[in-house]
């Protein structure tokens, strides 16, 4: 592992604890909830911890590429990316679930380096650097060993996420079935509402599985490193290899991978 990931890890460790001790701070007192989409919310809190990060990073590293969720792209040709989600999980956010966190992470090249989960409201902070291990508040963590479907727990992303209401029509339909289909294998199915803590508690074994129908690239980024270093396997939900870009994704313990994808694989009659 190149020494300088540790760098790029303190980095990403302080912007996302100095966003979400301010995302915490205003949670109380939120004026402006804004309707991006037709059911998609964006709060100040997401404006000004996006802010909060661009100037850390920014100010960090000037020649890095930059993808934030809530500005426009910096792109200046580097190999370095960084990947920032200043509050996923805004609904519940806005609405005082404590499941909501910030995600800083940096890819190099093709692969991600480091990257920070904080979820303030449960005090947790998770970090991992590639080949480095995964932590949650400085202690190794790792997947869950359990190795059969009927004791495993799985969630599912939100309904009516996707570019467009046709698309989200489409993409909630898919979602249905995939979680019919779990719940017949499964001991549990559920929905925590927030793509970054549902991939922290993968990595952490407090659940089996996470399953996306659809994403953007911060709002996995750091999870996907996260449970690969946890032990746990990242896939399309075709099988094929784990991109950001989507179109979906399988986090799971990785012993449970296989099972998981034959269960999606069954055909619906649709
Ligand atoms: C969303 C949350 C949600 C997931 C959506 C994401 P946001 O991110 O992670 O749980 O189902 O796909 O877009 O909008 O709260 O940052
Ligand atoms: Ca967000
Ligand atoms: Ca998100």
């Amino acid at each position: 592992m190149p020494i300088q990931y540790q760098t790029f890890l303190a980095t990403a460790v302080q912007a996302v604890q100095e966003a979400g001790l301010m995302a915490l701070s205003m949670q109380n007192g939120l004026k402006q909830i804004r309707y991006k989409g037709e059911k998609d919310l964006v709060t100040e809190a997401d404006l000004a911890c996006d802010q909060a990060i661009r100037h850390i990073l920014t100010g960090a590293y000037p020649g890095h590429n930059l993808v934030t969720e809530e500005a426009a792209d910096l792109e200046h040709g580097s190999p370095f990316t960084w990947f920032v989600d200043p509050i996923d999980g805004t609904v519940n956010y806005s609405r005082g679930f404590p499941l909501w966190g910030v995600s800083v992470g940096l890819r190099d090249g093709g692969e991600m380096a480091a990257g920070a989960i904080y979820l303030p409201a449960l005090n947790e902070l998770y970090t991992a650097v590639k080949g480095g291990g995964a932590f949650l508040n400085g202690n190794p963590i790792k997947a869950s060993a359990v190795s059969e479907l009927r004791g495993a727990i799985i969630s599912h992303g939100d309904f009516n996420v996707g570019p467009s209401e046709e698309m989200q029509l489409e993409l909630n339909r898919k979602n249905f079935l995939a979680r019919m289909r779990m719940a017949a294998a499964l001991q549990r199915v559920k929905c925590l509402g927030s793509a970054v803590v549902e991939g922290a508690f993968v990595a952490a074994g407090r659940m089996e599985a996470y399953c996306m129908v659809t994403m953007k690239p911060w709002d996995v980024a750091v999870s996907g490193l996260l449970v690969t270093e946890a032990g746990g396997k990242v896939t399309r939900l075709d099988g094929s290899p784990f991109d950001v870009q989507g179109p979906d994704a399988l986090f799971s313990n990785g012993i449970l991978h296989e099972d998981l994808l034959a269960v999606l694989r069954l055909d619906d009659g649709g």
